[in-house]
């Protein structure tokens, strides 16, 4: 079914109002037909490719040019749903200049429609100068996965009431600064309550708990076609992974078999020209 496309007005409408903004990543042409037929709001491009779709060790290895290849894929098959791209590490924390300049590729050749990046307090100048350059910004606030070194590990964020706070005041700053939305990445539920509470735009949870103006999980984790265990804030509504090692199990058996292809995968010739061609077979050249 056609639906009308998610706009930047329909995310601040439903801001602080139901329905929730359902938010999900998605790095490639068929991840984001799914995503855009099954309904979301908003599609992330996040840099969480590096792990899902590239077989890296993190998200800190993923490049620009990366980033707008699989937005191309993600733009091309998305009609409706709002889709923001990630800055990736090493784009946007060099200096204001290169965040600029790395948001209007995302926007230009990749297609997005708006740019995330990770940070508090110490972003709020990239902020302001995309969103100045007429690019929506959301931010991204608690664990920020590229910094994961200077955390020593995927940790939740927040937890002591010094750590809150800072996660609150870098969402405030953000906002202040001209995110129309921001991503609040694994803290505790009542810190991202009060930051929801504090901010004037939409925020979206991932391990933040209910509280948020909506969610967003990685894609191959909601359809479980990954390996290795999930974070415990992940729900998995499907088991894809298996669905898909045991079909292709299946076609290796039939091959080797001999059951595959079945007359009804194979190209018929009319009988006349078949009696034609044996007739003449032999006497085709090497
Ligand atoms: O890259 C990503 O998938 C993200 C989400 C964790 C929000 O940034």
């Amino acid at each position: 079914m056609q639906r009308d496309r998610v706009t930047i007005r329909e995310i601040t409408k439903r801001t602080g109002s139901a329905p929730r903004l359902a938010m999900i990543t998605a790095y490639d042409f068929y991840s984001a037909r799914f995503a855009d037929r099954a309904g979301t709001d908003l599609i992330l491009v996040g840099d969480s490719l590096g792990s899902f779709m590239l077989g890296y060790p993190g998200t800190v290895p993923v490049t620009m040019a990366e980033m707008i290849h699989h937005c191309r894929a993600v733009t091309r098959a998305a009609p409706a749903a709002f889709v923001v791209g990630d800055l990736p590490f090493g784009s946007y924390q060099t200096c204001t200049r290169d965040a600029v300049a790395n948001a209007v590729r995302l926007v230009k050749e990749g297609g997005c429609e708006a740019v995330k990046l990770e940070g508090g307090t110490e972003r709020c100048e990239a902020i302001a100068a995309i969103a100045a350059a007429g690019i929506p910004v959301m931010g991204h606030v608690g664990l920020g996965p590229q910094s994961e070194a200077a955390y020593g590990g995927y940790r939740v964020q927040g937890r002591t009431a010094e750590a809150a706070r800072r996660v609150l005041r870098d969402g405030i700053a953000v906002a202040d600064a001209g995110c129309f939305a921001i991503v609040i990445e694994a803290v505790p539920r009542r810190v991202a309550e009060e930051v929801t509470r504090r901010v004037p735009v939409a925020t979206i949870g991932i391990g933040a708990g209910p509280g948020c103006d909506g969610q967003v999980l990685v894609y191959h984790e909601v359809i479980g076609m990954h390996t290795g265990r999930a974070p415990r804030y992940v729900k998995q509504y499907a088991a894809v992974g298996e669905q898909i090692t045991a079909a292709v199990a299946r076609y290796c058996d039939e091959v080797r078999a001999g059951q595959f292809p079945a007359r009804e995968h194979s190209y018929l010739m009319e009988q006349a020209e078949l009696e034609r061609f044996r007739e003449h077979a032999d006497g085709v050249e090497h």
